[in-house]
C-alpha cells in the first residue's frame, strides 16, 4: 500500500487497513510545503489542473506487488498532488490496483475516476471515508468490506 497524507485523516485509514491485510505500507512524501493557507490554495489549484510534484524518494518498487492499494485525500475533486504524480511515475508498473481516499464529503467519484484513468486500469475496489466517519469513528463498517473483498481476490497462500 501506498498513501499521502497532508493531516493524517489518510493516515489513520492506511495504517488501518495495513493492520488489517498486514500488508506492507509505505507514505508517500512531498518536497513541497503544503502547511497553512498558502499551501491550501496551492494544492487545490495545482490538483485542479493534474499538476505534478517532486516526490521525496520511496523505497518500494510496485512491480514487485501483485497489488498496490492506493490512498488519497481528495483535493478539488481530484486525488491530491502527490499522488497524481505518483501514480503518472508509477502507471506500467501497477499490475492491480485498489483506491481509498478520505474526503469532506464530494469528488470521491471523480477523484477515483482521474486515478483509474492515470493508471489505465479500473481498481479492483474502491473506498470513499468521510471526515464526519473517521472523527465519529464509524468508519469500521466500509473498510471491512474494503478489506475483505481485497483479501479475497489476492489472498497470499505462503
Ligand atoms: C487543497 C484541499 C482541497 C480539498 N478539496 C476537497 C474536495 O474537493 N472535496 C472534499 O470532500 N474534501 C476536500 N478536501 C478535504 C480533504 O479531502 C479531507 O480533509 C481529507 O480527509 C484530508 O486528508 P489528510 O488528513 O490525509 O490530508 C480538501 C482538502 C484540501 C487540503
Amino acid at each position: 500500500m501506498v498513501y499521502y497524507s497532508r493531516t493524517g485523516r489518510t493516515r489513520d485509514v492506511a495504517s488501518q487497513i495495513a493492520r488489517e491485510l498486514k500488508c506492507d505500507i509505505e507514505e508517500i512524501r512531498d518536497t513541497q510545503n503544503r502547511t497553512g493557507i498558502i499551501g491550501f490554495l496551492k494544492s487545490g489549484y495545482q490538483a485542479a489542473r493534474g499538476k505534478d510534484t517532486v516526490l521525496e524518494p520511496y523505497e518500494r518498487d510496485p512491480s514487485d506487488y501483485d497489488l498496490v492499494i492506493v490512498g488519497t485525500p481528495v483535493w478539488a475533486g481530484n486525488p491530491s498532488v502527490p499522488v497524481g504524480t505518483y501514480l503518472r511515475e508509477n502507471a506500467s508498473k501497477i499490475k492491480n490496483a485498489a483506491f481509498f481516499c478520505t474526503y469532506g464529503g464530494s469528488g470521491a467519484e471523480g477523484t477515483f475516476r482521474r486515478m483509474s484513468e492515470t493508471i489505465g486500469k479500473e481498481p479492483i475496489q474502491t473506498v470513499a471515508i468521510t471526515e464526519r466517519e473517521i472523527k465519529e469513528n464509524t468508519c469500521d463498517c466500509k473498510i471491512e468490506p474494503f478489506v475483505r473483498d481485497v483479501e479475497a481476490a489476492f489472498r497470499t497462500e505462503e
